[in-house]
């Protein structure tokens, strides 16, 4: 059983809670921390924690507080991550992990030097349909993988603190993008070294300092390439869709609107439908298990299996303090429109890959192009001279 204080009474912190005692597991949130005694009080009440307090350090030091789960503004992630490290409690945080890289390698290094457990709440590498996705591409379903994409716009967030860059550190590329990069770093490889970074980003509609829409590109060293596409003036409810495509085949995920539960009402009964949903009458994307669809029950198993096993989690301190990297490369090339570095003091995967060959041999004289069943029957298939580089094409007539 392990047992969890809660750091954040706000959004996540229920969310978290609700994937925690939703199910009959075995786990308990034994401790809740809130700014406001108001909300630390009701979200004792409603998730039955026997404890709750308004003082951050008197809830990490309570000694039924085994896992401390951070899900706090952004400018408060390190100064509750130092808080555990000096009381060398086991730490899970909410995303993005730092507000730029250089707080994520220190936050990741410091719990290193203190042998404490630090796991990222990357929620969206849990989900299932990800999950399984994941498994078929290391498994080689789809091949070598050219390029992964993932989409997460909706209509901007829900508290205060977003919209001010000091406190948040971004706009939508930090929110938002942190899970598109990881998602297809992780279908890319997380081995494979992220070199650069292409940024759009803009403020289009919100009179805020940061961006509220962007679309970026991160190059990998194997050739592969990311695609990151987030906003803040999306209108319609939360889009979260991935693609990816391999030499050998494709998978297009949606994890939220039209996922096949679909629902008119006239608006009565005037209740939540899911997250960001922008109405409550007319057609509404309802969301069957939202907390399991959205990874957080995977995430928290694998986060505690991990610590019972010794070993690091799928998400770590390291993965986010990458994709934190990722993200400061994308607001330089937002600013001088050029590919910018990705500048990682600290990198643990392989180095030196390079763009595997495009040459397939088809027989002595030929490199293979493609082939193509046409309307009529016939196959037809395309090739280039190894000698004279001149492009040909062979008619296999089927009558
Ligand atoms: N999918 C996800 O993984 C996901 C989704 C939403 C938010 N988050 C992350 O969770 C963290 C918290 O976001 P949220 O949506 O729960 O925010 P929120 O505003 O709903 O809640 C934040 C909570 O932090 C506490 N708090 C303590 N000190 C505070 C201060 N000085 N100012 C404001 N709040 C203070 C309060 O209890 C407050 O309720 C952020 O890092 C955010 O990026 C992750």
């Amino acid at each position: 059983m392990a047992k969890v204080c809660i750091l954040g009474g706000g959004f996540i912190g229920r969310f978290y809670a609700e994937s925690l005692c939703g199910r009959r597991g075995k786990d308990e949130v034994k401790v809740i921390y809130a700014r406001r005694k108001e909300t630390a009080e009701r979200f004792a009440k409603d998730y039955e924690v026997p404890f709750f307090t308004t003082d951050m350090e008197e809830a990490i030091v309570h000694p039924d507080a085994e896992f401390i789960v951070i899900g706090l503004p952004n400018n408060l992630h390190e100064e509750a991550v130092m808080l555990c490290v000096k009381h060398k409690k086991a730490v899970l945080c909410t995303k993005p992990l730092g507000r730029n890289a250089t707080e994520a390698l220190r936050m990741t290094l410091a719990c290193e030097e203190a042998g404490i457990f630090a796991g990222y709440l990357e929620d969206l590498c849990y989900t299932p349909k990800f999950l399984k996705s994941l498994k078929s591409v290391q498994a080689g379903a789809i091949g070598r993988i050219l390029w992964a994409k993932s989409r997460e716009t909706h209509p901007g967030p829900h508290s205060d603190w977003f919209w001010d860059i000091e406190k948040a550190g971004g706009g939508a590329v930090l929110d938002l993008g942190c899970h598109c990069i990881e998602i297809s770093r992780s279908f890319i490889g997380k081995d494979v070294l992220p070199v650069e970074v292409m940024c759009w980003a803009d403020t289009q509609v919100k009179p805020i300092d940061a961006e509220d829409h962007a679309i970026g590109l991160v190059k990998y060293e194997n050739g592969a390439i990311g695609q990151f596409e987030v906003s803040w003036t999306f209108r319609g409810g939360m889009d979260l869709r991935d693609e990816v495509m391999g030499t050998e085949g494709t998978i297009w995920l949606n994890s939220f609107l039209r996922t096949g539960f679909e629902m008119y009402t006239s608006g009565a009964g005037n209740a939540y439908v899911a997250e960001k949903a922008e109405s409550t009458s007319g057609w509404q994307f309802p969301v069957g298990d939202e907390a399991h669809e959205l990874g957080y029950p995977n995430m928290f198993n694998d986060m505690f299996d991990s610590f019972e096993k010794g070993i690091s989690p799928r998400e770590s301190f390291y993965d986010g303090y990458v994709v934190n990297a990722i993200i400061d490369a994308a607001y330089k090339s937002a600013k001088t429109k050029l590919w910018e570095p990705v500048v990682l003091p600290l990198w643990r995967g392989q180095t030196g890959l390079s763009k595997p060959s495009v040459y397939v041999d088809f027989d002595a004289q030929h490199w293979f192009i493609k082939e193509e069943i046409l309307p009529n029957g016939d196959k037809k298939v395309i090739l280039k001279n190894k000698e004279t580089g001149i492009i040909t094409e062979k008619v296999t007539r089927q009558d």
